[in-house]
């Protein structure tokens, strides 16, 4: 044994080193924390304990780092509509039946040749690598797992469609931001189309791509800072300018591109309902985008009556914008929607928990829809119509 080692051994016995590490972590404040249930920042629940969609809105932001929350989280302008997104549930009450339907209520459906067995599809929503290292494919896997949910994959997805496609789950819709340049969409569309998307979704509501949180909120970058391209005189309070073009022909020329339904996503008046069933559009979506584009816009749901009774029934109608819960979605079925797509919902669960969150809040609404539907003596979604619902719009 060397000198140095005759010291080393001496110093300090192990008995007396294990004792010291034993006294550090018994006197440990997180050990004590983990003790004590009733400090809110004590312990992170975990996934068995979430109960609703804003417990996992609690978890994800425990996990996610605050530029990553706040970019999910947050709206436009003075977020007034984000609010009103929300207060717009308010004003409307279910109708209960003392006695329920007959069991389980029927809640499978078709729209435009994808089957589902809830009025529920994923919304479009960038970048989910932020949220997971494993990217959109953890949340289709959760979509799959949560009775195949179809996902709306975002044009501005973490990874190509084609390569999240490969998993072979639930049906899949391709969202597309439409370019200028008509050609430049082809790519997109075809590659899409190629991997078996059900249906492509062309949003035409983010004339105004800048969030003015993003302006103010130096820290809130979820890629590396690029120049950003504005209109007129570069300015940094400009909105980019490839969002300002759309008009209505621009869908004449992408349904040479695509075989399969399309829809348009930001309908928010009658007016541009009927604009999009002249323009050969199989479906919208009305949607004010989950209150991040015009803020003081109304809510989907306050608008929802008045596109319904414009189309007739003539092209499905769809809706999103700050649903929640199950009675949300029953309350947006009442009110005329076919299904119902969820945004920030699914983020929550997919930065809290991964694929498995995202398949338990998923689960979670669709439990809550099965109950309210029962609960309103609604045995299928043929039943639900106005005469579940009594709104107080203002
Ligand atoms: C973080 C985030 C990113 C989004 N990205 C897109 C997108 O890439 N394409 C799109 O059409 N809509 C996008 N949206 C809008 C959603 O599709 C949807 O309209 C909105 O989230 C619905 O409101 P909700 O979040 O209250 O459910 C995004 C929404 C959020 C919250």
């Amino acid at each position: 044994m060397t000198e140095r080692e005759a010291r080393w051994r001496g110093s300090v016995s192990r008995r007396k080193a294990l004792a010291g590490l034993a006294a550090f972590v018994t006197g440990s404040e997180h050990l004590h924390g983990q003790r004590d249930l009733f400090r809110d920042h004590s312990r992170v629940a975990g996934l068995d304990e979430m109960r609703d969609v804003f417990d996992f809105e609690a978890a994800a932001y425990e996990r996610l780092d605050r530029a990553t929350y706040n970019y999910t989280a947050r709206g436009g302008g003075s977020e007034f509509t984000v609010r009103r997104n929300r207060d717009a549930f308010d004003w409307v009450d279910l109708v209960p039946r003392a006695i329920g339907g007959p069991g389980r209520p029927e809640t499978s459906l078709d729209i435009l040749g994808t089957p589902l067995q809830f009025p529920i599809l994923l919304a479009p929503s960038a970048a989910h690598e932020a949220l997971h290292p494993d990217k959109e494919e953890a949340t289709y896997s959760g979509c799959t797992e949560a009775s195949a949910t179809p996902m709306i994959v975002s044009h501005v997805a973490s990874m190509p469609f084609a390569d999240i496609a490969k998993a072979n789950g639930g049906p899949l819709w391709f969202q597309l931001y439409p370019s200028s340049e008509l050609e430049q969409n082809r790519e997109p569309l075809v590659s899409a189309q190629n991997a078996g998307c059900g249906a492509v979704v062309v949003t035409i509501d983010q004339q105004a791509s800048f969030y003015d949180r993003e302006v103010h909120d130096r820290n809130l970058s979820l890629r590396p800072r690029r120049p950003a391209r504005y209109s007129g005189s570069a300015g940094r309070y400009r909105f980019a300018s490839r969002r300002m073009w759309y008009e209505w022909r621009l869908f004449e020329g992408l349904r040479t591109m695509v075989n399969v339904p399309m829809l348009a996503k930001g309908i928010l008046t009658r007016e541009d309902a009927l604009l999009a069933i002249e323009h050969g559009l199989d479906g919208i979506i009305v949607s004010n985008h989950g209150a991040r584009t015009l803020d003081y816009t109304p809510s989907s749901l306050e608008v929802l009556p008045e596109i319904v009774e414009a189309v007739q029934g003539r092209i499905p109608v769809l809706a999103d914008s700050g649903f929640r819960r199950g009675s949300d979605v029953l309350k947006g079925l009442a009110l005329g929607a076919s299904a119902v797509c969820l945004g920030r919902v699914p983020r929550w669960g997919l930065g809290s928990f991964g694929p498995p969150g995202v398949a338990r809040i998923l689960e979670i609404v669709q439990e809550e829809l099965a109950e309210s539907m029962t609960r309103c003596g609604t045995a299928s979604l043929a039943e639900v119509g106005p005469s579940i619902v009594r709104t107080h719009f203002p």
